[in-house]
């Protein structure tokens, strides 16, 4: 019998496959589908400060009495927020999986008493999607990493159910960075997010959106830090995200020692039954390699378990480059 269960956040997983927050797992029906295919759990769409923020100042300009603001602006925000507890009582009474609730957040400010609620709504744990663009050239880098310290602290002081920090590609010190986030109480970590990025249309001379889902390229990316992560940083979760299009792909990350992963761009694509293709290749493969449980392999060829770790680095691409003819 093979066990595909993982554990994730201190959460049992009947095997390590994540739908991540996306149009995907907007509402109880979607996921209840979703769990009915037979998913791991679901990061449910991010509750956004700046939609938060966007439907109160719209509703305000608006309005013919300023003096409304104040009461238009709280009105505005629980009504979004009270959709969202919905959303998770609802996804909770109708999936008989775990079910992550996320925000997307830029702050440590009025979005974080939310956590509590987000608790007591029934989720079973909660992904930031922290990001801002570091535009403000008078910033140290200190000071932009501070900001995640200061919201991850700020919500460990409102919620005691399990925190992943869902970060972007981006960062000097990646390792550092996860081993103070453990250090303020921080359960797992998602690498990577994937933004909404601009282009360029040349001929109207406008900006507009790039693509917007991932291909199996981006999972290279994800794939190196996800091995020397889960080797470095000890006692915090890696959820595997971006560029997972297939199931060798969930295999290598499980190699590589993910606790669990994430899909999108490959269930748009493919439609949502896809995840039973991701399912039966991961049990496939463990029953030709006589693999019983997930941990028989997890984390096997991470950067602390191979012989060469070079392979994760730079050198050894210098090297495939230099024997190029
Ligand atoms: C249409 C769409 C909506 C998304 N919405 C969110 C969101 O609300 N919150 C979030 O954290 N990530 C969101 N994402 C990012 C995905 O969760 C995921 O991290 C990203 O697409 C990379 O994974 P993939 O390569 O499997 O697509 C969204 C992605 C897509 C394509």
């Amino acid at each position: 019998m093979t066990d595909l269960s993982s554990t994730y956040l201190g959460l049992k997983l009947k095997n390590p496959i994540i739908v991540s927050s996306s149009g995907l797992t907007n509402s109880a029906e979607k996921i209840q589908k979703l769990a009915q295919i037979g998913v791991g759990a679901v990061v449910i769409k991010s509750l956004f400060e700046e939609q938060i923020n966007y439907e109160a100042g719209r509703m305000i300009a608006g309005s013919d009495y300023p003096e409304a603001g104040d009461y238009i602006l709280n009105y505005s925000k629980s009504n979004t927020v009270d959709e969202y507890l919905s959303l998770i009582e609802d996804a909770k009474k109708s999936a008989d999986i775990p079910v992550i609730a996320s925000i997307n957040c830029v702050s440590a400010k009025d979005w974080i008493s939310f956590a509590r609620q987000i608790e007591q709504a029934g989720a079973d744990a909660l992904e930031l999607n922290v990001f801002f663009l570091p535009t403000e050239k008078e910033k140290t880098a200190q000071q932009y990493e501070d900001l995640y310290y200061s919201i991850v602290t700020e919500i460990k002081k409102h919620t005691a159910i399990p925190v992943a920090v869902k970060l972007g590609m981006q960062f000097t010190n990646i390792l550092g960075l996860l081993d103070k986030l453990y250090f303020r109480g921080v359960a797992g970590a998602v690498l990577f997010n994937r933004f909404y990025s601009p282009d360029i249309d040349i001929d109207t001379l406008d900006f507009t959106a790039s693509e917007v889902f991932s291909n199996s390229s981006d999972l290279r990316h994800t794939l190196r830090w996800v091995a020397i992560a889960s080797s470095k940083v000890k006692n915090i979760d890696i959820s595997a995200s971006t560029g997972v299009h297939d199931a060798a792909s969930v295999i290598k990350l499980l190699l590589a020692g993910a606790s669990s992963v994430q899909v999108c761009s490959v269930l748009y694509k493919n439609g949502v039954t896809f995840i039973d293709n991701l399912i039966k290749g991961l049990e496939t493969w463990m029953k030709q390699k006589n693999y019983s449980k997930i941990d028989d392999f997890r984390g096997k060829l991470n950067y602390g378990n191979i012989k060469d770790p070079t392979v994760f680095e730079r050198s050894q691409f210098m090297r495939y480059f230099s024997n190029m003819h």
